[in-house]
């Protein structure tokens, strides 16, 4: 018999999405002691969140969300609204004893990040923050090749996050969907949009950064604004690169803009070792390219690896090998994997504490940016 969990989820975009379908997958493939139960979805306008509600079949739906913290059958608060709401909601949740589960990036700077962590630990409650790529199964094998010292003593680590989809310059800023322009409610640009994905993977992969060098850019300065109706000022940076010194010794070089004509979503990594290298794409998800220098000359090459044999990260779970997973299931993997934690009573990460540390390296990001000088982390 599994345990409910009752899920009170805020936001019902895009996340409100992937992790419904995550909520209601998860206990049809893995075997886990919790089953999360849709109890309520909390959105701003009734009608829409009574049809996603209706929809997803979530038994019941808030136009508050501070009604939905104070509900005594909700077990977990799980933040999918845009990032200048979570470090509130994130606090209240915790302080009425609610387990947390918040959307990357946890906040919109490091003193919202740092209030957000004291509270869920003082509380004593269950966190994580949805840092999903983390779930693909060929991410979670390059972790284990590493882990395995396979690389041997890593010399550089590469990523790219690539997108074209604010190139129009009469695309307008704020409210559904356009918040990400915003940098009221986003906080900054790609740098926490995109670049804290690829930073919070890098963390993970290769260990802690301890200083950076960037360079920020806002190609289109003014945009009409949604909420206010008329032309603001840009705030948010369109384009950002820069490099870094990791503590254990190896260079870093990271790029991210939404004006790569193009690009939707190409997020890559590579990452060059004594022994060997990796390469990921997204476009390409279930692929993780190796390269090993020990083999034979006359065999020596990059190998393709089709990340769906049983015996690879999550693909147990799934169908037979040589049928792959996509994006959703990274969704369903962060779920099963929270559950599993919370059954043995672990810390499921990437925890608030951990996702803080992405947070600070962004920081550190805009703050170079802005004095065109190096920044400690
Ligand atoms: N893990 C990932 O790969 C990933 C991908 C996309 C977005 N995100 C993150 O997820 C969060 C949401 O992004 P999205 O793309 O789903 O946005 P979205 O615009 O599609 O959806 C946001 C939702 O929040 C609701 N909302 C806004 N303010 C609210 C409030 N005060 N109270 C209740 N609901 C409110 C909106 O009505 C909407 O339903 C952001 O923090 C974003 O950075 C993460």
């Amino acid at each position: 018999m599994t345990k409910p969990l009752n899920i009170g989820m805020i936001g019902y975009g895009f996340m409100g999405r992937t992790h419904s379908n995550a909520y209601k997958r998860v206990n049809d493939f893995f075997d886990l002691a919790y089953r999360p139960i849709l109890k309520a979805v909390c959105g701003r306008d009734e009608q829409k969140v009574r049809d996603f509600a209706d929809n997803w079949q979530y038994e019941s739906v808030e136009t508050e969300w501070q009604q939905l913290i104070a509900r005594d059958d909700i077990d977990a608060i799980d933040i999918c609204s845009p990032n200048n709401t979570h470090a509130e909601i994130a606090i209240a949740a915790a302080e009425a004893g609610k387990m947390v589960l918040c959307e990357k990036p946890l906040s919109m700077n490091v003193e919202e990040g740092v209030r957000m962590v004291e509270a869920v630990e003082k509380a004593g409650v269950a966190n994580t923050v949805w840092y999903n790529y983390r779930r693909v199964p060929a991410v979670t094998l390059a972790k284990q090749l590493i882990d395995e010292g396979r690389l041997g003593r890593i010399f550089h680590y590469r990523a790219q996050f690539l997108q074209d989809w604010t190139i129009d310059a009469n695309l307008p800023q704020g409210g559904a969907a356009l918040w990400r322009l915003d940098v009221n409610a986003a906080g900054s640009g790609v740098t926490g949009d995109l670049l804290a994905h690829c930073i919070d993977t890098a963390i993970w992969l290769n260990g802690r950064i301890r200083d950076v060098t960037a360079m920020t850019e806002t190609f289109v300065t003014e945009r009409m604004h949604n909420l206010t109706g008329k032309v603001e000022k840009v705030g948010i940076d369109d384009a950002c690169a820069f490099l870094c010194h990791f503590e254990n010794g190896s260079l870093g070089l990271f790029e991210s803009t939404r004006y790569a004509r193009g690009h939707k979503a190409l997020y890559t990594f590579e990452i060059n070792g004594e022994h060997g290298s990796i390469r990921w794409d997204l476009h390409d998800l279930h692929r993780l390219e190796y390269f090993d220098h020990r083999e034979e000359s006359i065999i020596r090459g990059w190998h393709d690896v089709h990340v769906t044999d049983g015996d690879m990260p999550y693909m147990d779970k799934w169908w037979v090998p040589g049928l792959q997973i996509g994006y959703e299931h990274t969704f369903v993997h962060q779920v099963a994997d929270f559950l599993e934690d919370l059954a043995n009573g672990q810390p499921s990460s990437p925890t608030f504490r951990e996702a803080l540390e992405t947070q600070r390296v962004c920081e550190s990001v805009l703050q170079s940016a802005a004095k065109r000088s190096w920044s400690t982390v």
